[in-house]
């Protein structure tokens, strides 16, 4: 196939954005940061190497030192890290690609030993989720989280509003929220990790209120054409589930519509861990959102395309296949093999699975 006539090799405009091709590294969390949540040089190493992506979401970065879930992500929330995340943004825009943000409070998924004095994780409620988390001492089983009182969300709020002050002194290009994967703003999406009976639980127009005001705080410090968000409606992992997940994101697809956002970016497949969804179709979300739309999970090339010439998609991000191909829209380009990633250090193994994948062309 030509590239002309290549659609992942179109340019598009997201916002006031313009990205070179239609392919987005999704963000994913690889623990390479220093024990002090601070970004690390290597990680500049590992994200310029993936720059050909038109986009770059990074890890999830948690927007205070209660907002970890674990050892060493990386934060947003004091100046070594915003000096860390400067040298990634720097290294990412010299090979020419775009990098945001994803700002994060892990909630309930965490433990005493990761967070500040031993104290307990919070959540909206007191609901323990099932299984066990890394520690530094180990495998633990998840503690029962606090509930937080009605009076404390305007600070969670705040944080996020700090972390994204940080991000924009560190030269991001935007942020994303992360609303995914069973972690805080999720939490307070979904049913099945929210019973609360004030004005952030029960219907779905309050349990989407925390993300509601989240995005409102953090638009005020970037211009809402700066902002995007990543959910995952039918990932039941970290013990995280909805009892209808249709209605619950399509209200919230709708709710967002107006508000002039970069992008809507969702995590389309059914990971059935803890908890069992019934298959439901992308579309109406996506129709509903009617904004711009970055799909994700599962997606191959051919599939990407196609999502792209029927207008599910404008962007497609990709995850595990950026893990282990550092040139994966080279790759793409030419329909050249694929490296499988090692699961093994996916969370561990400094360089190891991290910056020594190779690329096709001997390249770094
Ligand atoms: C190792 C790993 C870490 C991840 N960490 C995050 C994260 O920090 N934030 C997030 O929103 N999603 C995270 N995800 C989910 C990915 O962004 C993406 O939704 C998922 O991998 C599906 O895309 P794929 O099928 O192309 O891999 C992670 C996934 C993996 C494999």
């Amino acid at each position: 196939m030509a590239d002309e006539q290549d659609i992942l090799f179109t340019p598009v405009r997201m916002g006031r954005i313009v990205l070179q091709n239609r392919i987005a590294m999704a963000p994913m969390t690889r623990h390479r940061a220093g024990v002090d949540f601070v970004p690390q040089e290597i990680s500049a190493t590992y994200y310029a190497q993936r720059a050909s992506a038109a986009l770059i979401i990074t890890e999830a970065s948690q927007v205070s030192r209660t907002g970890a879930g674990y050892p060493r992500t990386p934060g947003v929330y004091n100046d070594v890290q915003v000096e860390g995340w400067r040298r990634i943004v720097d290294a990412v825009h010299q090979r020419g690609a775009r990098i945001l943000l994803q700002l994060w409070h892990a909630g309930r998924i965490s433990h005493a030993a990761n967070q500040p004095d031993g104290v307990l994780p919070v959540a909206p409620s007191a609901l323990r989720p099932e299984g066990e988390i890394i520690t530094a001492s180990g495998m633990r089983a998840y503690p029962t989280p606090r509930a937080l009182e009605t009076h404390e969300i305007a600070g969670v709020v705040e944080e996020f509003r700090h972390g994204a002050q940080m991000a924009l002194k560190a030269g991001f290009d935007g942020v994303e929220l992360h609303a995914a994967n069973g972690y805080l703003l999720d939490q307070f999406l979904r049913d099945g990790a929210n019973q609360r009976t004030d004005e952030y639980g029960g219907s779905i127009e309050n349990r989407q209120r925390m993300l509601l005001m989240t995005i409102e705080a953090v638009a005020q410090v970037w211009g809402a054409e700066r902002v995007g968000v990543h959910i995952s409606p039918l990932v039941n992992v970290h013990g995280i589930w909805d009892s209808n997940p249709a209605a619950t994101f399509s209200a919230l697809a709708e709710r967002l519509r107006p508000m002039g956002l970069a992008y809507l970016h969702v995590f389309e497949r059914n990971i059935s861990v803890s908890h069992k969804s019934e298959p439901m179709d992308f579309a109406p979300i996506r129709k509903a959102y009617g904004g711009f739309y970055i799909a994700n999970g599962g997606y191959d090339a051919d599939r990407a395309r196609a999502a792209i010439a029927c207008g599910h998609a404008d962007l497609v991000s990709f995850g595990t296949m950026f893990i282990s191909n550092p040139d994966l829209p080279a790759r793409m380009r030419l329909g050249a093999p694929l490296a499988a990633a090692d699961t093994a250090t996916y969370y561990q193994g400094e360089e190891r699975g991290y910056t020594d994948y190779p690329f096709l062309d001997g390249g770094k």
